[in-house]
């Protein structure tokens, strides 16, 4: 009974507000699905595992709950409806006239990091249009995206479109290993910048290479397409065409009276792996996540012995329902007890509109005075951050920004939250923490390295017995140790690390040597580098869409002074 009177991490009950604004949000997808001649499907919640281990690994097998029937068969609860959905249409719909549109609104359920406030549970709602590969069919579901987040949204939104076929053509020309090529896709992905060029240095530098290094710096308005453009022309005899595709539909799409509601983002790769050509997201300001995710998906069918073109999206019910809830709790100060008390935990502050903010969480300690130092020298009046006593929120003087000043980990925790649009943090933390958010900017600061060292007089690799490695960075630690094939024991240790060989408790140690002072004067000595490490600028995804003026103008004061 020690857990009966608790629910799992990343679940939870809804109570009467929160129901009744998921229903509304439910209600009002519904009718615009059904009139647009959608009908309602349900999945089982429970599926066999290899609905979703099939030929391309859709899923991770980390992120499904898994468990056995009574047959000892391997079952996985529902992690994601579009694959069983893919499953019926080519089995149970099997021979139905074309296209077919179905809609969903089911939960689906995702294992999350321990203690990072994820959604382990998400109710979705959601739209696929089934056997046409028509420019109009694409133009059926983003329109029909865009009308579900303008009755959803508590607060005007963004969708970025993209298009996968344009990454997934250049990394197939690309000369690299299968691991280069998956670090390229997750930098891309992350828009980490100098990772990128980092790792596009090692392969041949060609056209390819160029084009793959410019990609997640093309988003925006129409400029980005221009941009894209003058990249490929000449270079490569596909490309056009996939630009000339994005193109039209974002034509289209403007015309709709969205306006700059619809921006392009050639650095959208980080979708489900079914994803063929067409992809988009949607934004709003009171979620520091993507709402919407959609996109074409051709292949998924071959999977299950069809082969039929295929486009949808989904919603986060959960996200959009609780915005709206946090909007009725804003504009009603009688309600504001009973609707607090349900305020989710990364709820956003809804900002007016054209008043866009930026709340900047700043890494206390050593990293702070090297950044407020970069702050002042590009002009910003830094006075409150250098007397601020024990405040934690400090405005800049005469601009819309506020520094927030928080520990490294926690730097991450907000951003990726959205609650702080920008980070300022070590590449220390965010290699063992990981995390989404984009990785813009290596500062130059806060220069040091992730190193294994021991005592100076022990023979580290020497014996065949299993080395115990002491660390704060458990992760770093151990995917390094993995590389190398080497088995290890690893113990966190929260401090001062270099106690644990001294005292016996380990063999090594994995840390950060800045000055190498700390290790010399404890008779400790470096045996191996593993990696550099400086101070990273890091952004909210959904800042970067929302924000990106003010964003791209700090990255460039920044830059100036660097
Ligand atoms: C870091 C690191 C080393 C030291 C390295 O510790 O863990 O102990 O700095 O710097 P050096 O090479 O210039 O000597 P920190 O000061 O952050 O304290 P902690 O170990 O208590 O976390």
């Amino acid at each position: 009974m020690r857990n009966g009177k608790i629910t799992p991490e990343g679940t939870g009950d809804l109570l009467f507000l929160e129901c009744e604004a998921q229903n509304a949000v439910i209600g009002l997808l519904r009718g615009i699905f059904e009139k647009r001649g959608y009908r309602e499907v349900r999945t089982p919640g429970l599926e066999f595992y290899d609905v979703f281990s099939s030929k391309a690994a859709y899923y991770r097998p980390e992120s499904m709950y898994k468990l056995t029937d009574d047959r000892g068969r391997l079952m996985a609860v529902r992690p994601d409806s579009t694959i069983p959905i893919a499953r019926m249409t080519a089995t149970k719909l099997k021979g139905s006239a074309l296209p077919i549109r179905i809609y969903y609104a089911q939960q689906v359920f995702r294992r999350q990091p321990e203690l990072r406030g994820k959604r382990a549970e998400i109710m979705q709602m959601g739209v696929e249009l089934i056997g046409d590969s028509s420019f109009e069919s694409d133009v059926e579901i983003l329109t029909a995206a865009a009308e579900a987040l303008d009755a959803c949204s508590p607060s005007p939104f963004r969708i970025e479109l993209g298009h996968v076929g344009v990454f997934n053509r250049l990394i197939s020309l690309l000369e690299a290993d299968p691991g280069e090529k998956e670090r390229i896709h997750g930098h891309i992905a992350a828009k980490n910048y100098a990772a990128l060029s980092d790792v596009l240095e090692g392969a041949p530098q060609t056209d390819v290479a160029d084009m793959l290094r410019a990609l997640p710096r093309l988003f925006g308005g129409h400029e980005a397409l221009e941009e894209a453009r003058a990249l490929f022309r000449g270079r490569d005899p596909v490309l056009p065409s996939m630009l000339a595709y994005l193109e039209r539909v974002y034509g289209i799409l403007r015309g709709l009276d969205l306006g700059d509601r619809v921006m392009i983002d050639f650095g959208l790769v980080n979708q489900a792996e079914y994803y063929s050509s067409l992809v988009f997201k949607g934004y709003t300001d009171f979620s520091g996540e993507a709402v919407l995710f959609g996109g074409r998906y051709d292949g998924l069918f071959k999977d299950f012995g069809e082969d039929l073109p295929a486009t949808g999206f989904a919603l986060h019910v959960d996200a959009l329902a609780e915005g709206r809830l946090k909007r009725s709790s804003a504009a009603s100060d009688s309600e504001e007890s009973v609707v607090g008390a349900c305020e989710p935990s990364g709820a956003r502050e809804l900002s007016p509109p054209g008043a866009a903010r930026l709340r900047i969480a700043l890494t206390k300690g050593r990293l702070e005075d090297a950044v407020v130092a970069m702050l002042a020298r590009a002009g910003f009046d830094v006075s409150l951050l250098r007397g601020k006593g024990r405040r934690l929120l400090l405005p800049i003087l005469g601009t819309n920004m506020e520094v927030v000043l928080a520990k490294a980990a926690d730097v991450i925790t907000y951003v990726e939250h959205g609650v702080c649009d920008v980070g300022v943090v070590g590449k220390d933390t965010i290699a063992e923490r990981g995390g989404v958010y984009y990785e813009i900017l290596d500062l130059g600061v806060g220069r040091c390295r992730f190193a294994l060292a021991a005592r100076a007089d022990a023979d580290f690799y020497g014996g065949f017995g299993t080395k115990r490695i002491a660390t704060k960075y458990p992760n770093v630690a151990s995917s390094w140790f993995e590389s190398k094939g080497m088995d290890v024991e690893i113990i966190r240790i929260e401090g001062s690390v270099e106690l644990a060989p001294l005292l016996g408790l380990a063999d090594g140690i994995v840390d950060i040597v800045e000055t190498g002072g700390t290790l010399r004067e404890n008779g400790l000595a470096v045996i191996e580098d593993i990696r550099p490490v400086s101070a990273r600028m890091i952004v909210n995804v959904a800042s970067m869409k929302l924000k990106k003026k003010e964003i791209d103008a700090l990255t460039a004061d920044l830059q100036r002074v660097m």
